[in-house]
């Protein structure tokens, strides 16, 4: 009796250990196969069949992944039981980061483990890169304060007409500065909360007005009309979207002041509101000058993407205007649409759900 039970025990432990990659590995997320010396794959959980393609079982784990030292540290790995770690790239994604290990299973077999690193390994790379960005975009008109400083220092005498144009200098670039921060604030404020929807009632049509009476004058020096269609159905109701005023302004705040800044001098900007039957308000703001190559358009969105940098800088830019955008409306359940006709139109659509919309009331019942 005790025999038997220590057969069935046995035999329980190995179709435990049989089925321990393809049954248990359904519960992971990480990708984990079996091998045998000769990198043949002989089980797989899903999660592996996901990340390297189909067909798996059979095939040859050299041939799925990037990693020239794979045969030695398999026999390593089992001839010092012990376990390995490697980095590598699936062979049908070269822009998939893995990390992997080694782990010997008896004599014959090795047990792979497979992690996905991708994202993180993104995320690392954009902290890196925004740091490097940050830093250089401060950099510039930091040095620039800084030599106009010493000139000043330096120079005896200095007449009244110089003396004003470094000062004139050195006030543009700390207002630049000062910009760049205040962007960054806001795009870190917006980013964090993203997930909130907002409860507060907008009037579209004036915030738009008010935006648009901001930049009156502006318009007027460089010659350009900026007018406002409403095209809605029913001008009766109000074009109410739930949403924050202070972020709804800076989104049309922003996009009016692009189609200002890259558009022909003496041409018209339009802003025209419509609405749909799925009761969301767009918002078009179309203007016409050198446009943007197709090629540009979804990457417009990151921070500090400019098409042109040195022009764009030399107008006072810090490229995060859209980032900003893109987060706020975002945040406010709604799309951005770019699209563009270089030398002609360029039309920037916000798409945000009126408060009324079936969205939003299933929102405010929960
Ligand atoms: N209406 C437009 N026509 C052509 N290019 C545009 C238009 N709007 C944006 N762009 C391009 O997109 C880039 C990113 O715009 P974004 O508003 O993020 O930055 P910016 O205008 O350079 O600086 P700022 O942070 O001051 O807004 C611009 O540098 C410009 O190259
Ligand atoms: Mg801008």
């Amino acid at each position: 009796m005790s025999d038997m039970i220590e057969k069935k025990t046995n035999e329980e432990q190995n179709i435990s250990t049989v089925n321990a990659i393809s049954y248990l590995g359904k519960l992971m997320d990480d990708a984990l196969l079996e091998i045998d010396l000769e990198h043949y794959i002989t089980d797989a959980n899903p999660a592996a069949k996901r990340l390297l393609g189909d067909n798996l079982i059979g095939s040859f784990l050299n041939k799925r992944i990037n990693y020239k030292d794979l045969k030695d540290e398999l026999k390593t790995s089992i001839k010092e039981n012990k376990i390995i770690e490697f980095t590598s790239t699936p062979t049908n994604n070269k822009y998939h980061q893995l990390r992997g290990r080694l782990m010997p299973i008896n004599a014959q077999k090795v047990a792979v483990l497979l992690m996905d690193m991708t994202l993180q390994h993104n995320l690392e790379k954009m902290r890196r890169d925004f740091i490097a960005n940050v830093s250089h975009e401060l950099r510039s008109p930091l040095t620039s304060v800084i030599g106009f400083i010493e000139t000043i220092q330096n120079t005896t005498n200095i007449d009244e007409k110089n003396l004003k144009r470094f000062l004139q200098i050195m006030e543009d670039e700390s207002k630049r500065m000062s910009r760049l921060i205040d962007d960054l604030l806001s795009l870190s404020r917006v980013e964090a909360d993203e997930h909130i929807a907002p409860t507060g009632k907008v009037c579209i049509k004036s915030v738009l007005e008010s935006v648009i009476s901001t930049f009156n004058d502006r318009a007027t020096k460089s010659g350009h009309l900026i007018e406002l269609i409403d095209n809605r159905n029913d001008l009766l109701e109000q074009p109410i979207i739930r949403g924050e005023v202070d972020e709804i302004t800076e989104v049309f705040h922003n996009l009016l002041d692009n189609a200002l800044k890259y558009s022909f001098l003496k041409s018209s900007v339009k802003i025209k509101i419509t609405d749909t039957i799925t009761r969301e308000i767009i918002v078009d703001i179309t203007n016409k000058g050198e446009g943007i190559e197709e090629k540009h358009i979804e990457r417009l969105t990151e921070r500090f993407y400019r098409v042109d940098k040195g022009r764009s800088r030399q107008m006072g830019g810090t490229g995060l205007g859209l980032a900003i955008v893109k987060h706020i409306v975002n945040k406010h359940r709604g799309h951005l649409h770019i699209t563009s006709e270089p030398k002609k139109h360029t039309n920037f659509r916000v798409v945000i759900p009126k408060s009324n919309s079936l969205l939003s009331n299933l929102e405010n019942d929960n």
